[in-house]
């Protein structure tokens, strides 16, 4: 007789941070825990501090205990970080650092952040339906290394003057690493990688395109290749976003991209996103604490709770992670959103809604 299957359980370390961060979270781990009954797969859900939070309760962004808890986990997700309350605050004790200090001592440094335009949500875009329908674009960015870690960096004193120094330089195994993860993605998907850089003013992009050219060349000559300067990248992605399959860029301009892409769906508040690479994979919407939103039961969940769903596929979990995807989408095609998809529905009723329609769902519905 073969062995009754046993029943699997993953450990999760949950930094709900500041602001709305763990207004959006507490709907991810509701959503979690429903869909975690429904597949029979067991999550034990640590909460623990991060960011400003952290700061006021232990004096750093980082506490150790934090950062011990995630590398045990099998996944850490994570709400927003920082707020005005924290802005006075420089070097380590800056609330940013603490994520940072997450990403690098986790080694994911392959951030994974998917914008689609769901169907029902093409209208909101403030760029029309006509462009945006269709776009499906899955960003990938260099995440622990780029101007974000290079040294020198700080402030000083140059001839009597201040001086601010930040230094973005890419050693070519970085860049090969990275490039392997999109190629990788191209291949799961449309085919085409857009490589962005600034390769005609900077050597660190130069070196960029050079290695990304070579990775192609060598493993992955069956997909197409082509490059940008951010600049044109940044035009090109509003202009014509169903031409980008894959993206492929370091840190600051994958920064700056990815909250660009928002307004294709037409909200930050929809946009998950995974850091992957080792074994502990991050999971985080794109947005921040949204200072402006928070405490007010305004903020949408949709971003936190596709997260989750991000970290239930990395796990394995792929059936229950497409039946969130499928509420989410559900959710939206009912039109049960928040403000900044025109909607009147609160963070918590968001959830809910979310939480009815995947139960409602038949499982392993492709979108
Ligand atoms: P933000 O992403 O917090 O907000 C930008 C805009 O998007 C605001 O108008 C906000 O209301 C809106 N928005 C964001 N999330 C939303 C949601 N879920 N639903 C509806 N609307 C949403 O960026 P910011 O204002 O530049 O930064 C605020 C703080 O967050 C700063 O301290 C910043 O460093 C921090 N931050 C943290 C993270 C993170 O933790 N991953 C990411 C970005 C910014
Ligand atoms: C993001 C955020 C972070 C970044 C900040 C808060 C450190 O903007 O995840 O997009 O710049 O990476
Ligand atoms: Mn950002």
């Amino acid at each position: 007789m073969l062995p009754a299957a046993v029943r699997k359980e993953y450990t999760i370390a949950v930094l709900p941070g500041d602001g709305i961060g763990p207004e959006v979270t507490a709907v991810a781990l509701r959503v979690l825990r429903a869909v975690a009954k429904a597949h029979n797969f067991g999550l034990v859900l640590i909460e623990y501090a991060v960011g400003g939070e952290a700061l006021d309760r232990y004096d750093e962004p980082l506490p150790k205990e934090t950062l011990r808890a995630c590398k045990a986990a099998d996944a850490v997700l994570l709400g927003a970080i920082g707020g005005p309350r924290w802005d006075h605050e420089t070097g380590a004790r800056r609330c940013e650092t603490a994520l940072l200090g997450l990403r690098k001592s986790l080694d994911v440094y392959a951030n994974l952040r998917p914008v689609q335009v769901f169907e029902g949500l093409a209208d909101r875009s403030p760029l029309g339906m006509d462009r945006v329908s269709g776009a499906d674009i899955l960003l990938v960015r260099e995440l622990t290394g780029g101007i974000y870690f290079g040294t020198p960096r700080g402030q000083k004193a140059v001839g009597g003057l201040r001086t601010g120094t930040n230094t973005m330089t890419y050693r070519e195994d970085e860049v090969a690493r990275i490039a392997r993860t999109a190629f990788t993605w191209a291949r799961r998907r449309r085919s085409r990688v857009t490589s962005v850089d600034k390769a005609n003013v900077l050597e660190v992009s130069q070196l960029w395109r050079t290695v990304v050219a070579e990775v192609h060349a060598a493993e992955f000559p069956e997909l197409a290749l082509d490059h940008l300067y951010v600049d044109n990248a940044a035009m090109q992605l509003i202009l014509r976003p169903r031409a980008f399959d894959v993206i492929l860029t370091g840190n600051l301009f994958g920064d700056i991209l990815s909250d660009l892409a928002a307004t294709l769906p037409g909200s930050l508040g929809l946009l998950p996103s995974a850091s992957v690479g080792a074994s502990v994979g991050l999971f985080e919407p794109v947005h921040g604490s949204a200072p402006d939103l928070a405490g007010q039961g305004r903020a949408n969940p949709m971003g936190a709770v596709l997260s989750a769903a991000m970290m239930l596929e990395s796990l394995g979990e792929g059936v229950a992670a497409q039946r969130i995807r499928n509420g989410v989408a559900a959710c939206l095609q009912e039109g049960v959103a928040t403000a900044d998809l025109g909607g009147t529905a609160s963070t918590s009723t968001v959830g809910e809604a979310i939480i009815a329609f995947t139960a409602g769902l038949t499982t392993a519905k492709s979108q």
